[in-house]
């Protein structure tokens, strides 16, 4: 990796480090501020603790936006990933933004104390349905010009997307990948809360959201297929709805659709979720097995999300292809699955498409009930073994295509004896993924000198064995995302 490359990686690890601890101390200083007085000595202490982490990153940063976005949060940018320790604060501060209506905060260079006194005490009581959408106001008027609360109705896509154009990081592909994705993410929630109050979705927004998609997919720019292997969301989430879209793309790609049928592709991919909406949440994101009237709700989200799709106005490519896909991602090449016919009806080749990169992506989310999530690799072992009979085999070999033999996440030994991790795939060879090296020959560390990413694979080396999660100390989630 060039040093420019090692520098950025650096960075990017300790935004996310740095944006983890920032996290946990605005936690615990607003903990701190409900039981005591700004003067008593408990808050004072939690507001250095505080302050020292975000100036840290002051240092190091221009300014810091702390931005709540779908289910996570970013730190300029870059995702902050939550670990077992964070969780609790992270999903407390997430409903805390939510709360008070708040997107993001934005911390200027020299913010003090002070500031920082009168910005907690008034974004804790902006706790209030009717005081939150007064909370920029409320600080501007004290005077608090260093810490600038971001309304989350204001948080479009757009504004966040030139707020990244603006920041001097390096133009390397997974950087960009990493924009793509994000702002696909940002752009998804919109797409989705807007169909949840209008009853149908948007399909020229959703179309907006998805083109930078296809654009990347068609540069054959891969790692934003990598990025699809971040598995620290479950299957009810935007990152899963991105996900779908961004492998139903590649797939689609792989099996030579055109351009345009691409973006109507990756619209369906994005939607296909959409029914999920009439489910209740408790049942949706419900640990264990569902009883039988749990199990006929859900079943009922294809055909809500076919008839949501078919409330737009007009007849188009693209709204048949969603409402195909909504209706039919889990029917089943073999016509297995749900909804029931009565007639004789074959899935969509689109809808096709749509159910096995849905499936690819559900198979490796995290589940409450299980003692880890499947890797990518386990996940496609089952899909291919007796599974496969639910799938078109043309679309199957497509997903292999689209994610490798050796998907992103996956650790393993070669032929040199090197351990490495597989960041991205490589269509030019489904064997060969992209992949970082995590260690030499003999276990040591990668020498000096030698490159520490393989893009691709090189033609001399081959995988010799996969290795399990239990069998390697590689954090891959935080690698990845790096
Ligand atoms: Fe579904
Ligand atoms: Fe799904």
């Amino acid at each position: 990796m060039s040093a420019q490359g090692q520098g950025e990686s650096a960075e990017l690890q300790l935004l996310s480090e740095l944006g983890g601890a920032l996290i946990q101390r605005i936690v615990a200083l607003m903990r701190t501020a409900r039981t005591y007085d700004v003067s008593n000595m408990a808050f004072q202490r939690q507001q250095q603790e505080f302050l020292t982490v975000l100036r840290r990153l002051l240092d190091e940063e221009d300014e810091v936006t702390l931005v709540a976005m779908a289910d996570y949060f970013y730190v300029n940018g870059v995702r902050v990933k939550a670990n077992t320790a964070l969780m609790g604060p992270y999903h407390s501060l997430l409903a805390d933004f939510d709360r008070r209506q708040t997107g993001g905060l934005r911390f200027l260079q020299g913010v003090n104390e002070s500031e920082v006194e009168r910005f907690f005490q008034l974004f804790l009581a902006a706790d209030d349905a009717a005081l939150a959408p007064k909370l920029p106001e409320a600080v501007d008027e004290a005077s608090v010009h260093n810490i600038v609360p971001l309304p989350a109705a204001q948080l479009d896509a757009e504004d966040i997307a030139r707020e990244l154009d603006e920041m001097p990081k390096p133009q390397r592909e997974r950087a960009r990948a990493r924009q793509v994705y994000w702002r696909a993410m940002v752009g998804t929630r919109r797409v989705v809360l807007r169909a949840r109050s209008t009853g149908r979705p948007d399909l020229r927004h959703a179309k907006r959201v998805v083109q930078p998609i296809v654009d990347s997919v068609m540069k054959s720019e891969f790692s934003l297929v990598g990025l699809t292997a971040l598995k620290d969301h479950d299957e009810y989430t935007y990152a899963h709805c991105v996900n779908v879209s961004v492998l139903s793309v590649g797939m689609g790609q792989a099996l030579g659709l055109p351009r345009q049928a691409l973006a109507d592709l990756g619209v369906a991919g994005l939607l296909h979720d959409l029914g999920k909406m009439s489910v209740d949440g408790d049942v949706l994101r419900k640990p264990g097995a569902l009883t039988a009237e749990e199990w006929a709700q859900m079943r009922r989200h294809p055909l809500e999300g076919a008839v949501m799709v078919a409330r737009m106005p007009g007849l188009s490519q693209v709204l048949i292809d969603s409402m195909r896909a909504c209706l039919e991602h889990h029917m089943n090449y073999n016509g297995t699955g749900y909804p029931d016919t009565t007639v004789d009806w074959g899935q969509a080749t689109m809808s096709r498409i749509v159910a096995m990169a849905d499936c690819f992506d559900a198979i490796t989310a995290h589940r409450a009930y299980y003692d880890r999530p499947r890797t990518a690799f386990e996940g496609l072992k089952i899909l291919m073994g007796p599974n496969r009979v639910n799938f078109d085999p043309a679309v199957m070999w497509a997903l292999i295509r689209t994610v490798g033999l050796y998907p992103a996440g996956t650790v393993m030994q070669t032929s040199s004896g090197h351990v490495v991790l597989a960041m991205s795939p490589n269509p030019a060879d489904v064997t060969r993924p992209v992949c970082r090296v995590l260690v030499g020959p003999g276990g040591v560390a990668p020498a000096e000198g030698e490159p520490d990413v393989w893009d691709p694979m090189g033609p001399d080396e081959s995988v010799v064995r996969v290795l399990s999660p239990e069998e390697h100390k590689a954090d891959t989630e935080q690698l990845l995302a790096a």
